[in-house]
Formats: C-alpha cells, structure tokens, sequence
C-alpha cells in the first residue's frame, strides 16, 4: 500500500465517542452473557466477530475483540471454567488482522496466544472477507449446535441476511448488528441492499419523504431479523455530540438475553455527549445515558399503546411486555411511570383485575398524547 492509500485507510483510527459508548455497552453485555452462558453450557460457547477491527484505537482504547477477551481473562473464576470456549474473529484487512493479532497477546498475558488451547480456549484471528469466512470459521472451530454470540460491526452498511439466517437458526444464538439506516436511504436501488434485507421490498424506501426514511428502515430490518429467526429484536439509537449517530440491533432467541441487553444499555457510564434515542418514540427524544432513565418517551408509548388497544384498555402484563418487546425500557420500569399516568388520571386501573384503560382526560389525538397525556 502507498503511504497515501495508508493515510486515506489507516490500520487504526480514532475512537468517535459513540463507539466509545458501543464499547460500553458490549463490556457491560459480555459481564452478564460470559458467567450465563459458561455456567449453563460449561463453557462450551462461542463469541465471533465478522468485522473484528485492529484490536485497538489511536488513543490505546481497546478494541471490541480485545473487551470480549478481556471479559474472561480478567475474571479467575470464569477463567477456570472455561471448556472449548472459542474466540473466532475475521478481518478483512490484512494489516488489521496483524494488529488485532498483537493487541490479543498482550490482553492474554502471561499466556501466549498459541497455549491458550490448554486453558480452554480455542481463539483463532482468520483474515478474509466475513462472507464465506465467517460461517467457516464457525464450521472448522466446530460451534455450530452450542450456544454463540456473533458481533458484526460493519462500518454501516450492514450483513447479508443469508449469515444472519445461519446464526438465528443455531440454538441459544445472538447477534448484535451495527448498521446505518441513512446508508440504505441514500441509495435504495443497492443490490447490496436486497441481499441485507432478504428481498427487494427495501427499495419502498425510495418513495418515503426524507424525514421518514430512516425510520421506516430501522422497522423494516426489526422485521427482518424476527422473519430470519430472532423473536426477541432490539434496536437502538447511539447519537454523539455531533449528530453521528450509530444504530445498533440486537437479535436473540432467549428473552433472557433481551432483559440482560437492556440491564447492559442502561448500566454503562455517560460517555460525553452521547445520548440514546428509541426508534419507537414517536417524539424521537433524546435520553441521556443513566441509570434512572428519563422515562418520557416511556409515558408517551404507554399511552399510544393503550389508545390503540381495544377498549383501549390492556394488562399491566401487557404493558411490560410492551416495553421489553418493542421500546428500549425494561419490563421494571413500566409500573412507576403507570402509577404516575393513573394520580394525574391519563390512565385508570381497573377494580384490581390488573388492568389499565386510557383515563378521561386523555384526548385521543396524537398531539394530545405528545403534549403532557
Ligand atoms: C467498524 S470496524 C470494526 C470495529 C471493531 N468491531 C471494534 O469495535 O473494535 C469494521 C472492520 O471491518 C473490516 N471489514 C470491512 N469489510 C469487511 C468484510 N467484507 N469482511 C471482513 N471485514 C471487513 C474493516 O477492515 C474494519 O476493520
């Protein structure tokens, strides 16, 4: 490569405070999935990543395959647990994969890479593109048919959906996908596109106005990735101080890994200026990164929610299911923001039965539910 091919392209670059965040919530995720998933399975699971990146940023921040690493070694307990555990990244970019090689070593010292096999862990550094290598990684390491979360961080625009497909019919699987939906906005004539989202259907995107268009995109890929094989899907919004935002999807087929993901989402530290925003809120606000949530957008979807219901009346299990499902709350934070609604009498609960219906100083209209319900 040129040194101006170099400097277009470097091997390593600074980390954008949203990747920060991400970084963030993968620690906080890999926490509580590395103990789950050893104890249930002795240690017989597998964490890959398809774009695994070199390992580390300009500013010594540890890269995605680095956290994940680190997760075990720095945990003695899960450490000795570990059985036929396998850490299997692909990078496509040669010079990457020598980074991301070294930056592995030094996380595993003392142990050097090559012995890490007597400690129970298979980690293998493969370079190629993730389609076809990734699904061969996973077939030569043998994970198929035990429980795998796969990371697949691409620079925005996103995985083909046969892959995808692969992991959600492996038992006990996960994915975390990072795409943009402006990428698919800009050109929603990709071929690229049609083999992301499965079909050419995407392509309506084209028709939508402007302010519309991510939206619809980021429902359109939930969809998708329940139809490949995930009931539970999350997707969430990244915003950095500069409007660079970063959407994240996650796909399990656990509920488990759903409640644990939204424990991680909202357990990490503020990161400077970077907000989350849930695609569900229909006033699309911004929440800053902290332990009690703000919990607007929550009241408004509750309510929205209830004015579509029959009767417009529904279980508080409803609800919480509501919020787990389809908004970036927990189930948890559903009955303080319903107590709230039921005092100023936005919402009545009815006779003890656990039921709520919409109270009769809410106006069914949109505007009324967007301006204080
Ligand atoms: C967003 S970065 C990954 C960052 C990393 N996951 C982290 O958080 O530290 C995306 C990486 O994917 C690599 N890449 C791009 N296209 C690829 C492909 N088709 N197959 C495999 N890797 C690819 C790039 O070289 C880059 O290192």
């Amino acid at each position: 490569m040129t040194d101006k091919a170099v400097e277009k392209d470097p091997v390593v670059w600074p980390a954008a405070p949203h990747t920060l965040a991400k970084h963030s919530v993968y620690r906080q995720y890999l926490s509580k999935w590395m103990p789950i998933m050893i104890h249930s399975w002795k240690g017989d699971v597998t964490y890959a990543e398809g774009f695994a990146g070199p390992g580390i940023y300009t500013g010594g921040e540890p890269g995605s395959p680095v956290i994940a690493l680190e997760t075990l070694i720095h945990d003695p307990f899960l450490r000795l647990k570990a059985r036929d555990l396998r850490f299997l990244f692909v990078e496509q970019d040669e010079r990457r994969v020598a980074h991301l090689r070294e930056q592995l070593a030094i996380a595993a010292r003392p142990v050097a890479l090559e012995d890490l096999d007597r400690y129970g862990i298979d980690l293998a550094v493969e370079a190629g593109d993730y389609d076809p290598t990734l699904i061969e990684v996973l077939s030569k390491h043998d994970a198929w048919g035990r429980p795998m979360l796969v990371v697949l961080d691409t620079f925005g625009g996103g995985v083909k959906l046969d892959i995808v497909r692969r992991i959600a019919n492996n038992p006990s699987s996960e994915v975390i996908i990072t795409f943009e939906p402006h990428h698919f906005a800009r050109f929603p004539t990709s071929h690229h596109g049609d083999a992301v989202f499965g079909d050419p259907e995407w392509r309506r995107v084209a028709d939508l106005p402007s302010e519309a268009k991510a939206e619809w995109v980021v429902n359109k890929y939930r969809d998708v990735l329940h139809e490949a094989g995930f009931p539970f899907v999350l997707t969430f919004e990244l915003v950095g101080g500069n409007g660079h935002s970063l959407f994240l999807a996650f796909g399990t087929t656990h509920v488990r890994g759903l409640q644990k993901m939204k424990e991680a989402m909202w357990e990490v530290d503020p990161i400077q200026g970077v907000r989350y925003r849930d695609p569900a809120d229909p006033d699309q606000q911004l929440l800053d990164i902290q332990i009690e949530p703000h919990t607007e957008p929550l009241r408004r979807e509750l309510l929205q929610y209830l004015r579509d219901a029959p009767g417009h009346t529904a279980s508080v299990g409803d609800l919480r299911r509501f919020a787990l499902y389809q908004t970036v709350y927990k189930e948890s934070q559903v009955m303080p923001v319903l107590d709230k609604l039921v005092e100023k009498g936005s919402a009545v609960g009815d006779g003890g039965d656990g039921h709520v219906r919409l109270g009769g100083n809410v106006r069914l209209t949109a505007a009324a539910l967007n301006n204080g319900g």
